[in-house]
Order: C-alpha cells, then structure tokens, then sequence
C-alpha cells in the first residue's frame, strides 16, 4: 500500500534547499507520494520544476493560509490550511494506505518510512531536537506499555506530540469523516488526534523499537542567506560584482 506524505511548504530563501534535500530522501522509500501543498494562491514554477525533476510520484497543490489568520500578530497556524487540503486530496483519491504529515525541513531517516507503513490506525514515535527538552516521544514500559507523553510542553494537551512525530492510515480517516485539524497555534496535532475520536493514548501503535529510536528530527535551518536568483539563466551574471584575484 502507498505511503502519502504530505508536505506544506512557502516561499522563502531555504525553500529550494529544503525540498531538494526531502526529495532525495523520498527517493530512497519505495511506493510513496508526496503531496506538496504550497501556502499560495497559485503553484510557484520553481516548485514544480523541482518536483517534476526529481522523478517522485507528486501531487503538486497549494492552499493560502487564511487571511485572518496571516495577518495576526504572533503565532501563526502554519501549514494547516495545506494539511487540511491533504486530507481533503485523500478523501477523494486514496482508500488504502498511510499518511504522514512531513514538514519540509525536518530530517528523516529512512526507516521512519518503513515504520509506519504498518500503521493499522495511529502510531506514534520519538522526534529528536524538538522542544526545550530535545526530545518528544511517547513514554513505553520496557514491556512495551504506553506509560505516557515525554514533551518539554504539555499544555494541557491530550497528545503532546510533534506533527513529525505520528502517522495515520487512510482507511482510518475515512471511518473519521469529520477529522480536521484546527487552526490554532501550537494545539494543530493535538486538535487533529481528537478530531479522530474514539482514539485514546492507550490505542496508539508504538513504532521505532517501543520509541528506543530517533528517526526523525525536528531541524531547523538558521536563515542567513538571501536566496540565489530563482531564475539563473534569466539572471545577468555580469550584475555579479567580480572578486578581483
Ligand atoms: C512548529 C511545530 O514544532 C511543528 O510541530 C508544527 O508542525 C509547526 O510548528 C506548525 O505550526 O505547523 P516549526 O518548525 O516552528 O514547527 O514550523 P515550520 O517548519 O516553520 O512550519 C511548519 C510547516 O508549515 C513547514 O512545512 C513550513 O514549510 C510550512 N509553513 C510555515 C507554511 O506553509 N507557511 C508559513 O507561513 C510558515
Ligand atoms: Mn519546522
């Protein structure tokens, strides 16, 4: 069954860098989509040309974040306008299978891919480098029990986890018509995993050797660089200032 992994992303100097470096890692697991869901009105050409490229199976779509919502001072609900989207791609187009949401620019390794291909209804498992305590996982008994949440925020939330951190079937969002994620910054996993009752901590499947392995990280690139010129064939090179040797 194909796993679909579903990937919001918007326009900024990484951006190129980060989808690049996603790409070849999806090339590495067999039988998967990415759906790669732009915060735009209309798909950006480079994105396309990336995708088209790479020679992965996409969907290429896009979903704005609200305008209510981007105009706000603060935090923002990021990528749920696209994930909301996704979720609205596999309603009409997958019946099988397992989804993930996968922000551009953490890292996987491999593996997780293969981890939760097994996913009957929710598994969860550790993401490294993610909140103060640099780790947030499900707790497990060395006889393998769910025991709890390990998250350097709790906020009252029923699933403390990071959206990197969880993986869904298809066949499961579909006996959850209702399932959404709602827009409200720093309860999107939370809301979403509710919005999926009946499903308690208990239930969920615990993937990565009972959470003994982190195989995704929560990286972050530290923005330092404009970007290049997007476009390096229109780009007059003689603009560039040249390094006298
Ligand atoms: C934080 C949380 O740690 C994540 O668990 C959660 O997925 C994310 O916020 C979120 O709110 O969705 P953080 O690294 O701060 O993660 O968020 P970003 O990586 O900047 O953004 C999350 C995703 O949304 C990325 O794929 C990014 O490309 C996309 N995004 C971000 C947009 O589409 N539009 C934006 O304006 C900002
Ligand atoms: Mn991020």
């Amino acid at each position: 069954h194909p796993l679909y992994v579903i990937t919001p992303t918007y326009r900024r100097p990484e951006q190129l860098a980060e989808l690049t470096r996603m790409a070849q890692t999806l090339l590495l697991v067999r039988n998967v989509q990415w759906l790669v869901i732009e915060d735009a009105k209309v798909p950006s050409k480079h994105v396309e040309q990336l995708l088209k490229r790479s020679g992965l199976l996409y969907q290429h779509l896009t979903a704005a974040m609200p305008e209510q919502y981007r105009k706000r001072r603060g935090a923002k609900p990021k990528g749920v306008a696209q994930r909301n989207r996704g979720l609205q791609w596999l309603r009409a187009n997958a019946s099988v299978g397992v989804f993930y949401f996968a922000d551009d620019d953490n890292t996987y390794d491999v593996a997780i891919f293969d981890e939760i291909r097994s996913t009957k209804r929710v598994s969860m498992f550790p993401v490294g480098l993610c909140t103060k305590f640099g780790l947030s996982t499900p707790v497990v008994s060395s006889t393998g029990a769910f025991m709890g949440f390990y998250d350097g925020w709790l906020g009252g939330r029923k699933f403390p986890v990071d959206m990197a951190g969880f993986a869904v079937s298809v066949k499961f969002l579909h006996m959850r018509p209702k399932a959404i994620m709602p827009y409200v910054p720093g309860f999107e996993e939370d809301g979403f995993l509710r919005s999926l009752a009946p499903l308690e901590p208990k239930e969920i499947e615990l993937k990565a050797d009972n959470c003994t392995k982190v195989l995704v990280w929560h990286t972050q690139a530290k923005a330092n660089a404009p970007s290049p010129p997007l476009d390096m064939v229109k780009y007059n090179q003689t603009n560039l200032a040249v390094l006298k040797t």
